[in-house]
């Protein structure tokens, strides 16, 4: 039996989810005695969760592996291993390609950290445990050490939508859903412990089916009317699901239902949009930002956007820009696009250049900027109910609007988890400025 805690390091990469499943195994591995240290140097077992969703992502891996060669070195008992996206598309191919690495684990099997490890320090053997999970409900409870004001619920997993550009649906497994009853005591029982706010977490929250046959737009009703949650946020939203009951449902909802939407359209042109699987075309999509404006004034919305897709013309990026200026997003992510292994679009011949794919990025980009920036500045001398998050220093505190805009305001003696109305003095694109009103 060993006794003496063992230090463990975990580094993330890519999306919130891998935010979460970091916590998760933290969470496990602290009841099999593992605590968890600030600095990989004080580690006995180093993990890294990775994300495949855009370039190079083996090539980030096997960096971050080679700069621990030292410290294997001297000390012999390191383990190091690889979770996340990029381990469930790689499986055993990574301890081939990564001599260094000890264990590869995949994203349904996080809850066989423990014993893995467990087996992985105990012998010199390289392991792999990366098979999806087909036949168990998903069934979780969520695990978080200090959950503080604001934390993420994992409500689905997987992806079902095969958009052809997209890693995820081979990384993350097929589509399942948490029963919504047991959602509910999962989200009261976070909420006795000080959290007040909750995000909730799929890879397409709108597409999610309770055993029960509930529907998103019902789980949110649920979660409003049945637990004791201050606010509700989620994210992804897809734009095929996203309907008119949802919009209804969060403007009679709107004290716990946030108003803020992220709502990726990836291309402005409907003919790419085909190609890329997405189900909607720019016209629907654009109906859909109508229908939440109408329902949810003053909404802030923000987006996805890929450049470069294959075969994009410049007459259909030109779409996307005009699609851009004509939505006034509060934010947008855009990315370039970049083939992934097993997907239908990384086969295409019709592959654009770096160039080109940069050239297009930064000419989003240059539209955009003025636009969030006119957005933020709208916020001026507004008025808004702010949820403490965070102290700073000299009084001051810091949280965000119902819309997801931060921001810092003195009050002296605020604790995190109250709620105060403030009027907005100083706007900045990454934190506005407020005093009590
Ligand atoms: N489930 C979410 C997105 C998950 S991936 C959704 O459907 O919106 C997050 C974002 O990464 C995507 O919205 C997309 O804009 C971007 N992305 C995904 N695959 C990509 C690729 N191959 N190249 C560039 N960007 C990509
Ligand atoms: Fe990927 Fe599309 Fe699924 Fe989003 S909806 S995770 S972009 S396949
Ligand atoms: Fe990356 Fe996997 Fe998330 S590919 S974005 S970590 S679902």
């Amino acid at each position: 039996m060993e006794l003496m805690q063992k230090g463990v390091y975990i580094s993330t990469y890519g999306c919130q989810m891998n935010v979460n499943d970091t916590e998760r195994m933290y969470s496990l591995l602290e009841m099999s005695n593992y605590t968890p240290v600030t600095s990989p140097e004080q580690a006995e077992l180093i993990i890294i969760n990775s994300c495949s969703v855009r370039e190079k992502p083996v090539h980030k891996v096997s960096s971050e592996v080679g700069r621990y060669r030292e410290l294997k070195k001297l000390n012999p008992r390191l383990r190091i291993g690889v979770g996340g996206c990029v381990a469930q598309q790689e499986k055993k191919n990574l301890l081939s390609d990564i001599p260094l690495l000890d264990f590869v684990f995949g994203t349904d099997n996080i809850d066989t950290l423990p014993q893995l490890v467990a087996d992985v320090a105990a012998s010199d053997e390289k392991m792999v445990s990366a098979k999806f999970e087909y036949t168990k409900p998903y069934q979780i409870e969520t695990l978080i050490r200090n959950p503080g004001v604001s934390t993420f619920v994992n409500i689905t997993k997987g992806c079902d939508n095969f958009c052809t550009f997209c890693v995820v649906p081979y990384t993350r497994g097929r589509e399942r859903s948490r029963p919504m009853s047991e959602l509910v005591k999962d989200i009261q029982t976070l909420v006795k412990r000080g959290v007040r706010e909750v995000t909730l977490l799929g890879q397409n929250v709108n597409s999610y089916t309770s055993d029960c046959g509930a529907h998103f737009g019902e789980l949110l009703k649920t979660l409003a009317l049945e637990t004791d949650i201050l606010r509700i946020r989620y994210t992804t939203s897809h734009p095929k699901d996203f309907n008119q009951e949802l919009v209804d449902l969060s403007a009679q909802y709107r004290d716990k239902i946030c108003d803020y939407i992220h709502l990726p359209v990836q291309s402005g042109n409907t003919e790419v949009l085909q190609k890329m699987n997405r189900g909607y075309s720019r016209e629907e999509y654009l109906e859909k930002v109508e229908m939440i404006r109408k329902a949810i004034p003053g909404v802030n919305l923000s987006t996805d956007i890929i450049v470069g897709f294959p075969g994009e013309t410049e007459a259909q990026f030109q779409d996307t820009l005009s699609l851009v200026e004509q939505v006034g997003y509060d934010n947008i992510y855009a990315f370039k696009y970049s083939p992934r292994p097993f997907t239908k679009a990384a086969r295409w011949t019709d592959q654009l250049t770096d160039a080109e794919k940069s050239d297009r990025l930064e000419r989003l980009f240059a539209l955009q900027r003025p636009i969030s920036l006119k957005k933020s500045e709208e916020c001026k001398d507004q008025i808004y109910d702010v949820l403490v998050e965070e102290l700073k220093e000299n009084n001051k505190v810091r949280g965000r609007t119902s819309s997801n805009r931060p921001v810092v305001f003195e009050k002296p003696g605020a604790q995190p988890g109250e709620v105060y109305k403030v009027r907005v003095v100083k706007t900045r694109p990454s934190q506005m400025e407020a005093v009590l009103v």
